[in-house]
């Protein structure tokens, strides 16, 4: 499939890479949804698109508020009656040790990172199936194919999308639905910025990773081919993205590494 003339839904679109992802689509024609909670954000996104942008509808959602997600999907599904693409790009991350992370925000990035994008999937999914067509995309990360220090539940809630939509993607094969899970490095975004400390506060530094990261406009670039020759899984970044590749052959031998690395 293009990306011509077909729908795309962002979660996470107010910014980083869900904005890049906008942008990039805009210009290859999609009609496009944009959501997540900053309404006059996701405005200011829209106004940046070159040209036409009648066909970019903006929908505020709050990935947390797990009862009221069935009806956002639908109002979506609405906007122009279908969904071709669902970017479930949305999240948030974490840095504190497990000693010092409050159960609730374990919980809190388990419900926007993980049953948020099940939730909204859910919805879209009998739809798809109808019209036997249509493409989830699931921005994961590295953090979804191994674990480090200060990532805990972030890790935890990567991995638990790995499994959900790994199965998804058995069942839907044969209705032509394809699965696509993106396992980014580090991209220059303010995610770390974003980031929830132990207490539920927001961490409000840069990441030195993501400091030097890949831009987001180049992560899209790199991105979009790779979902439209239908990547089951996808890896982008820098040497990070070794660590995925190290993780699966020599597991003893990357885990001594990683607790010799400084983590911040
Ligand atoms: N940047 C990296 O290095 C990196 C690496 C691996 C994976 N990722 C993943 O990439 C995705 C996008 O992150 P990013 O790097 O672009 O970071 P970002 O700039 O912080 O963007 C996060 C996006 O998620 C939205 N969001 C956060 N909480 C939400 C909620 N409760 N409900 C709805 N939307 C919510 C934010 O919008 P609002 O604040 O407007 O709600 C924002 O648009 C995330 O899933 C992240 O885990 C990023």
């Amino acid at each position: 499939m293009s990306f011509e003339n077909k729908v795309a839904w962002i979660t996470g679109a107010s910014s980083g890479i869900g904005e890049a992802l906008v942008y990039a689509l805009h210009e290859k024609g999609a009609k496009l949804i944009l959501s997540s909670r900053r309404q006059n954000v996701l405005q200011n996104v829209k106004d940046n698109c070159r040209g036409d942008t009648s066909n970019i509808h903006i929908l505020p959602i709050d990935l947390a508020e797990a009862e009221a997600l069935p009806e956002k999907a639908r109002q979506a599904l609405d906007t122009f009656g279908q969904i071709d693409y669902l970017f479930n790009n949305g999240g948030i991350s974490q840095r504190s040790k497990v000693t010092e992370t409050d159960m609730e925000v374990t919980r809190k990035v388990m419900e926007i990172n993980f049953f948020g994008s099940v939730a909204l999937t859910k919805t879209v999914l009998p739809s798809m199936i109808d019209r036997q067509t249509g493409h989830i995309i699931v921005t994961s990360s590295v953090m979804g194919k191994f674990g480090t220090r200060l990532r805990s539940s972030y890790a935890a809630s990567k991995h638990a999308l790995h499994g959900y939509f790994d199965s998804l993607r058995q069942e839907v094969h044969k209705d032509n639905i394809r699965v696509s899970l993106v396992c980014p490095g580090y991209i220059k975004t303010d995610v770390t910025k974003n980031a929830l400390e132990g207490d539920g506060s927001k961490h409000n530094q840069m990441g030195k990773g993501q400091q030097h990261g890949m831009s987001p406009t180049k992560f899209a670039q790199k991105l979009l081919p790779k979902i439209e020759a239908e990547k089951e899984e996808i890896y982008i970044g820098g040497k990070e993205i070794w660590g995925i590749y190290l993780k699966r052959l020599v597991p003893t031998i990357f885990n001594k590494i990683l607790r010799q690395m400084e983590v911040t």
